[in-house]
């Protein structure tokens, strides 16, 4: 058994008319980072809730370290828990805020000085220690709501969109804060995001959900490079689909007839037949200009490393990335054929 298991949770809402978490089954390890990823109304947050013992599941069960959780309140889950918006205390200084959660364990006062101190040199905001929380910039509240979180050496630790109120920047360098935080502590880390760049920079594992149903577990390169399906392959990262009829396969690789392409290769581990759907990564395609190309280029985008171009082919456009200056620019108009790579190009089921 994992660490932290999810078996069979399903969550129904009053007054709703189908699940906002339907039949999760998940494990998690002892000091890994999690992400749970999808679009807005997916059911992120109300999992995180169930897991912090915020709501309770309709059916299923959650065990941690082999000792189910259903009847554990949520103070005794020993869980720390950083949301959006923060949730400080504005009257309490830094020190103060972050003592909270010692306090409420009645932990002596020379053990909430020293621990607070420690958490808070964690977070490098050893120096702010006596400030109002309305003296913080908004990338220092974060992280007195991390080390809040941190100082209870909780046994999971359950971030819900914790850099949403940053700016690019600063989330960029927050979200790398965190993790090495989390690699030095080793704490087993549940992490709410709908921004696949945040997830595939920080997890050992995504979860990717859509409409309350888990879609894949996998690593960051498991997600991007095999999605399981079409709504993983167009929600992580950019993605050309095609439709295409499978010829034959062998050693798992595909011999397609692709719509407006004619015959092209592509991955097929699970050996699908008939039709099918091809996906192909923008960077990983390529453009020459023939004279019987597959379409013409209707778009040009020089964006520095590379340029993007959008190939009308057919009553659709594909996007293609290449690596600026390797070659000569196509202009617009131009007759391009398209290619790639067998191994580049993914039979999806
Ligand atoms: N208290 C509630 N009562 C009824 N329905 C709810 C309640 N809370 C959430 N929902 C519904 O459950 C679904 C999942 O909501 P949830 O907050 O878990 O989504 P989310 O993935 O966190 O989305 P976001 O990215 O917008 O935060 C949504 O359809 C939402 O409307
Ligand atoms: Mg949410």
């Amino acid at each position: 058994m994992a660490f932290l298991e999810l078996d069979n949770i399903v969550k129904k809402y009053a007054g709703t008319d189908r699940p906002s978490v339907a039949n999760l089954t998940l494990g998690i390890d002892k000091g890994e980072f999690v992400s749970l990823l999808g679009p807005s109304g997916c059911g992120k947050t109300t999992t995180l809730r169930m897991i912090a013992g915020l709501i309770e599941a309709t059916s299923g069960r959650i065990h941690l370290d082999g000792k189910e959780l259903t009847r554990t309140p949520v103070h005794q889950r020993g869980m720390g828990l950083v949301f959006q918006n923060y949730a400080l205390f504005p009257h309490l200084d830094v020190a103060r805020n972050v003592a909270f959660g010692l306090e409420m364990r009645r932990a002596s006062k020379a053990e909430v000085r020293r621990r607070v101190g420690e958490a808070l040199e964690l977070v490098r905001l050893g120096h702010l220690s006596g400030r109002r929380i309305k003296q913080l910039s908004g990338g220092q509240q974060q992280r007195v709501a991390l080390a809040r979180a941190l100082v209870i050496e909780p046994s999971v630790l359950l971030l819900d969109e914790p850099l949403s109120n940053l700016d690019a920047k600063l989330r960029d360098a927050m979200r790398e804060e965190i993790r090495a935080i989390q690699r030095k502590l080793g704490t087993t880390t549940v992490f709410v995001t709908h921004d696949q760049d945040e997830a595939l920079a920080v997890s050992d594992r995504i979860v990717v959900m859509s409409e309350g149903v888990v879609e894949q577990v996998g690593t960051p390169e498991q997600i991007y490079e095999r999605p399981a399906n079409r709504f993983v392959a167009s929600f992580i990262g950019r993605a050309n689909l095609f439709d295409a009829e499978i010829k034959h396969t062998a050693n798992g690789v595909a011999e397609l007839d692709v719509a407006g392409l004619g015959p092209m290769r592509a991955v097929n581990g699970h050996g699908a037949k008939g039709s099918a759907t091809v996906l192909v990564r923008p960077h990983r395609m390529q453009v020459s200009e023939a004279g019987d190309g597959h379409g013409t280029v209707e778009t040009v985008v020089y964006v520095g490393d590379s340029i993007e171009y959008g190939v009308r082919v057919g009553d659709a456009t594909v996007s293609v990335q290449s690596v600026a200056g390797r070659e000569g620019r196509l202009e617009r108009g131009a007759n391009v054929r398209l290619s790639w790579q067998a191994e580049d190009a993914l039979v999806l089921t």
